[in-house]
């Protein structure tokens, strides 16, 4: 997928693979960068699109999840669906006759990673000896480069303030399919020789209260010029935006030469694309 997603980016990819077909987005959270570009990726495909959230639907007066899956399946052809606990996705999956895309949980981002994995791949086609740094929290962020890191060859070594780590469950299962990572609690130990660098936001979306404490807490994890030394000399930066600068990452490494992120957020689109082509026509 991460390459139909570059060919789709290379040749400006546009077709009618989504004629008459409809997509709804339930978003539970807010977002840009994913629904903007679901919403202008279905265009490109010839597909439409329904745009919810529970302020004007009935999800905010509490209809059962179950109800609204079931409903929402006798009329479109699939659910993009942002929401807090995986649980609830998956309630809506379990009554969902028609395919569901998670446009982020409290637990995972996939559709992120994805595209991620399609900004790497642009400059480093080869991920076998490629070193893949995550610093910050253990958030949804943090799971999926895990799941990732279990399908592709690259080593991922994250860093962690010691109480915000990922669910043991998850890393286990990773490493026992294969995966390489390592975890600790030293950006500079994570960093060391990467080739890529991925942080994220320390409060995320729902977590917003503990803002003060765990600007705390992650005392030392902002990507900064000074830890970008500790790592390969042409080291690149990831964030998935939006990006709170002076904590997770500096205004000097998110405008400076060790920048990606207007990449990765372009590319956003480009996987977006390949993902709903696939659901419409797996290969
Ligand atoms: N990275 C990301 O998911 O951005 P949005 O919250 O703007 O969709």
């Amino acid at each position: 997928m991460v390459l139909r997603a570059k060919e789709m980016k290379d040749t400006n990819h546009r077709s009618s693979i989504l004629e008459s077909k409809t997509f709804i987005l339930i978003f539970e959270k807010a977002s840009t960068r994913t629904k903007v570009s679901f919403e202008v990726g279905i265009r490109h495909l010839g597909g439409h699109y329904v745009f919810m959230t529970p302020k004007e639907s009935q999800l905010g007066r509490s209809e059962p999840l179950k109800d609204t899956a079931r409903v929402l399946s006798r009329y479109a052809d699939g659910l993009i669906v942002r929401t807090f606990g995986q649980a609830k996705l998956e309630e809506l999956s379990k009554y969902s006759s028609i395919p569901i895309i998670n446009a982020l949980t409290d637990e995972y981002h996939p559709c992120q990673v994805m595209s991620d994995l399609l900004t790497i791949y642009e400059r480093t086609p080869d991920f076998k000896d490629l070193v893949i740094a995550w610093v910050g929290d253990g958030n949804n962020m943090a799971n999926s480069w895990i799941n990732a890191a279990a399908y592709f060859p690259f080593q991922l070594k994250m860093a962690f303030p010691r109480g915000y780590t990922p669910g043991e469950d998850l890393l286990e299962r990773a490493l026992q399919m294969g995966a390489r990572i390592s975890v600790t609690s030293d950006p500079v130990e994570a960093v060391r020789g990467a080739h890529y660098i991925n942080t994220d936001v320390w409060a995320s979306m729902g977590r917003e209260q503990e803002q003060n404490t765990r600007e705390e807490v992650f005392k030392g994890f902002t990507l900064n010029e000074k830890l970008l030394t500790m790592a390969d000399k042409k080291v690149k930066v990831l964030h998935c935006l939006p990006a709170h600068r002076g904590q997770e990452i500096t205004d000097q490494v998110i405008e400076g030469e060790w920048s990606i992120v207007w990449d990765q957020a372009e590319n956003r689109l480009h996987m977006q694309k390949a993902i709903l082509e696939w659901i419409v026509a797996p290969e």
